[in-house]
């Protein structure tokens, strides 16, 4: 059996809220409004990921599925700095594609696994997961096919964690939640239905505080303590 390893997300609290970083053999999800962090999120796991493991890290490359566009190279170079890391080998581990269909980020899985078997990865990120479906499928009538499609890619990304020891680092988006369900002051919930639910093994809900300040907390865990943390965005990426 493989051992769980966690990385750390650059800040000791949303560690702490964790349970000592994001694991490995499971799927993290990240949701909230724009700008609350999810994107950074990924991009400080990316350098952390290549720490040594007594540095909290993952001592292993990082796959990054694109589908907005908005992985930044040069934003990993100060994160890479913040942690005395080189930022040419750091830019080299990271695996890169962009996706542009839900098709399109399916064979990306396939082509992935491949390539994990032979070196070791510790992270995939898909940043979003969910934005190609939601074009995709946009039509009304379309939903049974698009969850069907969905759980289809989430089961690979399922398969990915357990097969080679990956954390999976996945981001969504939050929808108008007209039952106004979650939050009576935001009514807000993340997309993807049970099937997004079903598949995460934990999920950050999370949101903007003052300036770079951000707020986490764990969604839906009924087995969790309540618990929310603060952390803040620098130019080092995640941090207290
Ligand atoms: P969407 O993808 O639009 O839903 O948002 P997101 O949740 O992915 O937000 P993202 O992670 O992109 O966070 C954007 C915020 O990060 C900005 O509002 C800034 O506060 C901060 N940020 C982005 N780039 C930098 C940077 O280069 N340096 C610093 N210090 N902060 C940055
Ligand atoms: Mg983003």
């Amino acid at each position: 059996r493989k051992a769980v390893i966690r990385i750390t997300t650059g800040s000791q609290a949303l560690d702490e809220l964790l349970g000592g970083g994001i694991e490995t053999l499971a799927i993290t999800e990240a949701f909230g409004e724009f700008r609350s962090g999810k994107t950074q999120l990924a991009h400080t796991l990316c350098v952390s990921t290549q720490l040594p493991i007594n540095l909290h890290g993952g001592n292993g490359k990082v796959a990054y599925i694109d589908t907005e566009g908005t992985f930044r190279p040069d934003r990993i170079v100060p994160i890479a700095e913040r942690f005395g890391m080189d930022p040419s080998a750091v830019l080299d581990n990271i695996i890169y594609a962009r996706a542009y269909t839900y098709e399109h980020q399916y064979n990306l899985l396939l082509g992935l696994a491949a390539k994990m078997s032979e070196e070791p990865f510790r992270l995939l990120v898909v940043d979003s997961v969910i934005a190609l479906f939601r074009v995709d499928f946009s039509g009304r009538g379309e939903l049974a096919e698009r969850q069907q499609k969905l759980a289809q890619m989430l089961s690979r990304l399922t398969k990915i964690a357990e097969e080679f020891n990956i954390a999976v680092y996945m981001t969504n988006q939050v929808i108008a939640d007209p039952g106004g369900g979650v939050f009576i002051s935001d009514p807000k919930k993340p997309a993807g239905g049970h099937v997004l639910a079903h598949a995460a093994t934990i999920r950050l809900m999370l949101r903007k505080g003052k300036g770079e300040q951000r707020v986490c907390k764990i969604f839906d865990a009924p087995n969790l303590p309540e618990n929310v943390q603060i952390f803040q965005i620098t130019p080092g990426g995640i941090a207290d």
